[in-house]
């Protein structure tokens, strides 16, 4: 076969691999004490669902629901949809497992891969990574700046920078309705200076107008009403105390009343981290509050508040720092039978795997020669490791080397584990 004929992964996608992995164990373990120590538990949801579940969750007039699932039927006919997102689902469960009975709020937090056919490049993927964490249960303003805080606190962790943290509110669904109507008559009203896409869409989803790059778009927008504006009195008290907690918290961010998010269950707070890092792909993690989403799949009215940050982008905007590597205790190495033979005929003998399974038995950390390499390169390839001993089991004997200090000894083959023990003892 040509290299023609290879296999490759689809476009959009990628191998996670060597230090990549190491990087994101790291991101996931301080994703963890820092959520786990608020109180927030790990949930894992399905990678599919039912399609109606993104239909109905995230909006129906929303680009992720209009161009970018990945959908199809199963063998008995039923559309299910790869996860573009994680809130819905985490929704979903919280209705199917009664959780309005567990003490509120409900804190849930997850590490998963989602997906959306997007226009693949730098930072945006087709398969991607995302954290997230919800809380559902409570309305309280805290609760919206808790939110926040601990996703500041994470890129803080993973040393993100520079970051800019957007803050708006976008009302309850009844000011929003106001709004767009209003919106609607200020894009009718100036439709000509408007791109075509955004023409296209003023019926449809006309706040996603403030997103647009086009120059005569964002004239008009400057001069567009401003849902903030349109918050009803109790609305508005509720976004005053979020900032005065974060106002407390030491939080900086910037009120941007054009922060409009690409899903539509949103209602009161949203917010969003960029960092200039990332160039065109800037949003490093975002979120907001989803009142009336746990009703709407079917629940009793339930507030809910979250956020989800895309793994690669904090990979590619901090430096995660680096796990320290799982340390070898022991490597066993073995003089060859027949020098001659190639090395994929140079079998390890059988005491060789013997001694590695009682070393890893008594809870040593070990590896062994699987590739007949020479005892030079055996050596060479356990100094690679670092590992802290090595034994070579010649044809009588089996001899100990101490890699860290130096020093070797003659053992009988059953007393190897021991000796190692005991030497890793005395360190
Ligand atoms: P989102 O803004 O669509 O929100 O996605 C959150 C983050 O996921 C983005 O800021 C970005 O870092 C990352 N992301 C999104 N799409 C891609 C992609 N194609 N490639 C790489 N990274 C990507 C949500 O998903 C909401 N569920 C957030 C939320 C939780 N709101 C309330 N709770």
């Amino acid at each position: 076969m040509s290299s023609a004929d290879r296999i490759k992964a689809p476009r959009g996608t990628f191998d996670v691999l060597g230090e990549q992995s190491a990087a994101r164990a790291v991101l996931e373990e301080r994703a963890r004490a820092i959520l786990e120590g608020a109180g927030y538990e790990r949930i894992e949801t399905p990678a599919f669902e039912a399609t109606e579940l993104f239909a109905r969750g995230v909006g129906d007039s929303t680009d992720i629901v209009r161009k970018e699932m990945y959908t199809f039927a199963d063998a008995s006919g039923r559309s299910l949809t790869l996860r573009p997102e994680g809130t819905a689902p985490v929704c979903r469960a919280y209705v199917e497992h009664g959780m309005h009975k567990l003490r509120q709020p409900v804190r849930l937090w997850y590490l998963s891969s989602f997906f959306r056919h997007e226009r693949a490049q730098a930072g945006r993927y087709r398969q991607f990574w995302q954290v997230g964490a919800e809380a559902l249960g409570s309305e309280d303003p805290a609760v919206d700046a808790e939110s926040i805080c601990l996703l500041a606190a994470l890129l803080d962790e993973l040393n993100v920078a520079p970051v800019r943290l957007r803050l708006s509110s976008l009302g309850s669904l009844a000011a929003r309705n106001e709004y767009r109507e209003q919106l609607q008559a200020h894009l009718r009203a100036h439709a000509e200076g408007l791109s075509a896409e955004v023409r296209e869409r003023i019926e449809l989803n006309p706040l996603r107008a403030f997103d647009s790059e086009h120059p005569g778009t964002r004239a008009v927008m400057e001069r567009a009403p401003r849902l903030l504006d349109f918050l009803d009195a109790e609305d508005a008290e509720h976004f005053a105390e979020v900032r005065a907690r974060l106002d407390g918290a030491g939080v900086a961010y910037e009120i941007d009343p054009t922060l409009v998010r690409g899903l539509d269950y949103y209602t009161r707070t949203v917010f969003e981290f960029t960092s200039e890092q990332l160039g065109a792909q800037s949003g490093v993690g975002g979120g907001g509050r989803y009142d009336g989403l746990v009703e709407q799949l079917g629940g009793a009215p339930t507030p809910g508040i979250g956020w989800a940050a895309g793994i690669e982008r904090i990979l590619l905007a901090g430096s995660a720092p680096h796990p320290a590597p799982v340390p070898v205790d022991l490597f066993v190495a073995y003089e060859l039978a027949h020098e001659g033979d190639s090395p994929a005929r140079r079998h390890a003998p059988a005491g060789a795997f013997a001694l590695l399974t009682e070393a890893r038995a008594a809870g040593l950390t070990a590896q062994m020669e699987l590739a007949g390499r020479s005892l030079k390169g055996q050596l060479g390839y356990a100094n690679a490791l670092e590992a802290r001993y090595v034994a070579i089991l010649g044809a009588g004997e089996t001899v100990l080397k101490d890699m860290l200090g130096g020093g070797q000894q003659t053992v009988a083959a059953d007393a190897v584990v021991h000796a190692v023990l005991r030497g890793l003892r005395s360190l």
